[in-house]
């Protein structure tokens, strides 16, 4: 259709449309007295015909440049997602860096690429090293997690297991903690204060899974509702027998009961949160060429940049005897104003009072295939909702991975060489870290027969981005500046570029 063609349409719309003479026939037999009448109102109608057609063209020309702008707009965002989409991680930081923001607003500028799940049992390519492509199957969404067999070969699964026996491996969680007690006694909390913190749904009585918490969280220690019972048997607690603990009942405990009676009775290995020994393998310059072959790979599958995973933690490597486990829990925690990442907490200018882990992604590889048990599980992957108090029931707890792995809604099998990488934090839709993502809670399955090795990539990014950037800037450039003029520039360090455009 022409532009005249709309307008005359556009002519018969506003005539016989807008008019108060009431449309009776078609014009051509309109009759002779019509005509007059006719030509009467057409001085009005034509000129109401050039206001129309004026305004008329006015919005087609202004539709037209609005097409043009979406059209070069979107065009410019395609061109970016594109080379986000792009298998190999080179064509990525490439649009990364293209456009190297000013430091004022660099939050805007920064991208972090994230995969894309698609929908559960989507596979994909991925090219990881050069002649390389693997299979990733997306296994959940909430979190967003993906399955990567073949990742490592048997060999690099060999050479790490190795290289962390060489090390030497501690035992990933002490069996007494000390120095809360002081904590207490230097803050010199009453009875009630004590029970006031520890009532979580402030209904003025202990329930069973509020001490659970507090005792897992506080001191590592795994209590069943069964052990529970047990303790306010053995220390005649729970007077009226209800399974709560009033604030009468609770004032008649010394503030370190729990704790003696545990002491007294002993806590086995299997009581512990965590029950595994680990240590961590450096895979920075000079590393083992296995390790650093690890690192690369890693660097593409997330399609970070490198810096990022070449500031994260080392390699952490995990043995579990048989009957070891992990239960489920965070390896990341809540961003709150008033916390700080470990990673970052040199380069933070404030003194905030709380520290955690702030990692970003987990790449978890499986050293070995397990010969029974040792799954890794999410008990609420891809659940509609997130109920935290119905984690813990008095009949079955989620959280239990020695228990309750069989109830949970993912178990990923331990395969020697697949690796499962899942992101910790949603986007803050920004292109930078947002929320922490409580679907993501996982553990390690109770090894039934055998034993499991694992070993954990952590990329740690600071979901405050400007407490991010001052650590990157701090650390690329160090170094630097005592670098001689003459002298090879470190190949870790040439990333400070890519710090500053983050
Ligand atoms: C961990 C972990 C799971 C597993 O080491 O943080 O969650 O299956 N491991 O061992
Ligand atoms: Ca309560
Ligand atoms: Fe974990």
């Amino acid at each position: 259709m022409t532009d005249e063609q709309e307008g005359s349409d556009a002519e018969d719309t506003a005539a016989s449309g807008s008019a108060p003479v009431p449309p009776v026939a078609p014009r051509t037999q309109r009759p002779p007295s019509d005509r007059l009448s006719g030509n009467k109102t057409s001085v009005c109608s034509r000129s109401y015909f050039v206001v129309v057609m004026v305004f008329f063209h006015v919005y087609i020309i202004n539709v037209i440049a609005l097409l043009f702008y979406v059209h070069y707009s979107s065009g410019g965002q395609e061109d970016a997602s594109q080379s986000r989409d792009a298998p190999g991680g080179q064509q990525q930081q490439r649009a990364e860096t293209r456009r190297p923001p000013s430091k004022a607003d660099f939050l805007r500028d920064v991208s972090l690429a994230r995969i894309e799940g698609i929908r559960v049992g989507h596979v994909q390519s991925v090219s990881l090293a050069p002649g390389k492509v693997h299979d990733m199957r997306t296994l959940s969404l909430k979190p967003l997690l993906f399955e990567i067999p073949g990742f490592l070969s048997e060999d690099e699964c060999r050479v790490v297991m190795q290289l962390a026996q060489l090390k030497g491996l501690m035992e990933s969680q002490l069996m007494v903690q000390d120095g809360q007690e002081d904590l207490a006694k230097e803050l010199n909390l009453s009875p009630e204060e004590i029970f006031n913190l520890l009532d979580i749904n402030q209904d003025g009585q202990l329930q069973l899974h509020e001490i659970l918490t507090h005792s897992r969280v506080r001191d590592g220690i795994w209590l069943t509702p069964e052990n529970l019972r047990e303790i306010y048997a053995g220390l005649k607690a729970d007077k009226d027998g209800n399974g709560l603990l009033s604030l009468e009942e609770f004032r008649l405990l010394s503030s370190d009961a729990f704790q003696r009676f545990l002491l007294q009775r002993g806590v086995k290995r299997s009581q512990l949160v965590r029950n595994s020994r680990h240590t961590w393998l450096y895979q920075g310059k000079g590393a083992h060429r296995v390790l650093q072959d690890i690192k690369a790979r890693v660097t593409r599958l997330t399609r970070l940049p490198s810096t990022l995973v070449d500031l994260s933690e080392p390699l952490q490597v995990v043995r579990y005897e048989e009957g070891g486990h992990y239960h489920a829990h965070h390896d990341s925690g809540p961003v709150y104003p008033e916390t700080a990442c470990t990673h970052t907490r040199l380069a933070a200018n404030t003194s905030t009072p709380f520290e955690t882990s702030c990692r970003y992604i987990t790449v978890l590889f499986y050293l070995n295939s397990v010969e029974g048990g040792g799954e890794t599980a999410f008990p609420v992957a891809d659940n509609r909702t997130y109920d935290e108090v119905s984690l813990i029931q008095n009949d079955v707890d989620l959280l239990d991975t020695r228990r309750n792995c069989d109830k949970s809604n993912l178990r990923v099998k331990p395969t020697k060489g697949t690796a499962v990488l899942w992101y910790n934090y949603l986007s803050d839709g920004r292109g930078w870290v947002g929320e922490q993502d409580e679907y993501a809670l996982h553990g390690g399955c109770v090894v039934t027969h055998g034993t499991k090795w694992v070993a954990n990539k952590w990329i740690n990014i600071d979901p405050d981005y400007q407490r991010q950037a001052r650590y990157q800037q701090l650390v690329s450039r160090q170094p630097e500046e005592e670098d001689d003029e003459g002298s090879t520039p470190d190949p870790d360090l040439q990333h400070s570029n890519i710090h500053q455009d983050l």
